[in-house]
């Protein structure tokens, strides 16, 4: 005979409550324990062992071993513990239990007790997830994070003669080829191109205002020197706000002509400085060298877009 859920459990010295839940061990599939809700304290469950139970009375009625002091010695029931048995799929577990209606309870493993249960699961789905995930974003990542740590390409380019340039604060376009490579393409050829000014001493001035520049590589190193008292000066050919291609252009204000940016309209003078349209900054410099025979070398540097401060990429 099985207890009913409901039914009364009575001490040795007494009544102490009723029969709220039922535990079963899922290897005997066997009742381990009955769990009992005190009538008094705030009707707080504790599980009582099988050899406990002196006698089941009826389906209506059990008799403990213990009094009633006794029974308090025993463990609360950690309802985190347990799982229903509509949670769990175990066979046959229900075959030798008749307890109805009600909540058959059966222990959780050890290892899943301090975990709640639903966070256990997503735990588990996320970690099969992510093994499953790693072999496949592993080359996507090293794509992505490679030019993080890609040292900076300082070769230098030769890209014509000064003696091409023959009137001062005009933009003089030159271009050049150099190599680029992305991730496992093979190596292309991209065409790119420098504006060079051969600048009066006030322009000059307005660029450097006395001072040299100073380029270096990542590792802090200097790596080159734009004298301030040269004549010539270099500006990236991409537009500082978005990267697109600038021309040399006169314009009804300006006469002498001006860098316009065709995409957004910005403006700068001969000297790089941003005289309108929504650049952050203005032109980059480059760094540059003549040599004695007049042919111009400069290295490509790249900084990002749309950004005020200069901030190197390659
Ligand atoms: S990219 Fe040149 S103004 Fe926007």
């Amino acid at each position: 005979m099985q207890p009913k859920l409901a039914a009364k459990a009575v001490c040795s010295n007494g009544e102490i409550g009723k029969v709220s839940k039922v535990i079963m061990d899922p290897i005997s599939h066997e009742v381990s324990h009955v769990v009992v809700q005190e009538n008094a304290r705030q009707k707080l469950d504790r599980a009582i062992p099988i050899g406990e139970v002196q006698e089941i009375v009826s389906e209506e009625e059990i008799v403990l071993k213990c009094s009633v002091s006794e029974f308090v010695q025993f463990p609360l029931l950690n309802r985190d513990h347990y799982v229903t048995t509509h949670e769990v799929e175990i066979a046959h577990l229900e075959d030798n239990i008749h307890v109805t209606p009600g909540e058959v309870l059966v222990p959780l493993p050890c290892l899943e007790r301090d975990v709640p249960r639903r966070t256990f699961f997503n735990n588990m789905t996320h970690a099969i997830g992510a093994l499953i995930a790693l072999p496949l974003a592993f080359p996507v990542l090293k794509y992505l994070m490679k030019p993080m740590y890609k040292p900076f390409d300082n070769a230098w380019f030769s890209v014509g003669n000064e003696k091409k340039i023959t009137k001062e604060n005009i933009g003089f376009q030159f271009k050049f080829t150099r190599g680029f490579k992305e991730a496992f393409m093979p190596e292309q050829q991209i065409e790119k191109n420098i504006w060079i000014v051969r600048a009066t001493p006030e322009v000059k001035k307005e660029v450097y205002s006395g001072k040299d520049r100073k380029f270096y590589d990542n590792k802090g190193d200097l790596l080159w020197v734009n004298k301030a008292n040269s004549p010539l000066i270099g500006f990236s050919g991409k537009c500082p706000h978005l990267g697109c291609g600038y021309k040399w252009r006169r314009t009804k204000s300006n006469p002498d002509g001006v860098f316009i940016c065709p995409c957004h309209l910005s403006l700068y003078d001969e000297s790089g400085k941003v005289i309108d349209g929504p650049a952050p900054r203005g032109l980059d410099i480059l760094p540059l060298e003549v040599n004695a025979a007049g042919e111009i070398r400069i290295i490509d540097v790249e900084y990002k877009a749309g950004v005020k401060d200069q901030i190197r990429l390659l």
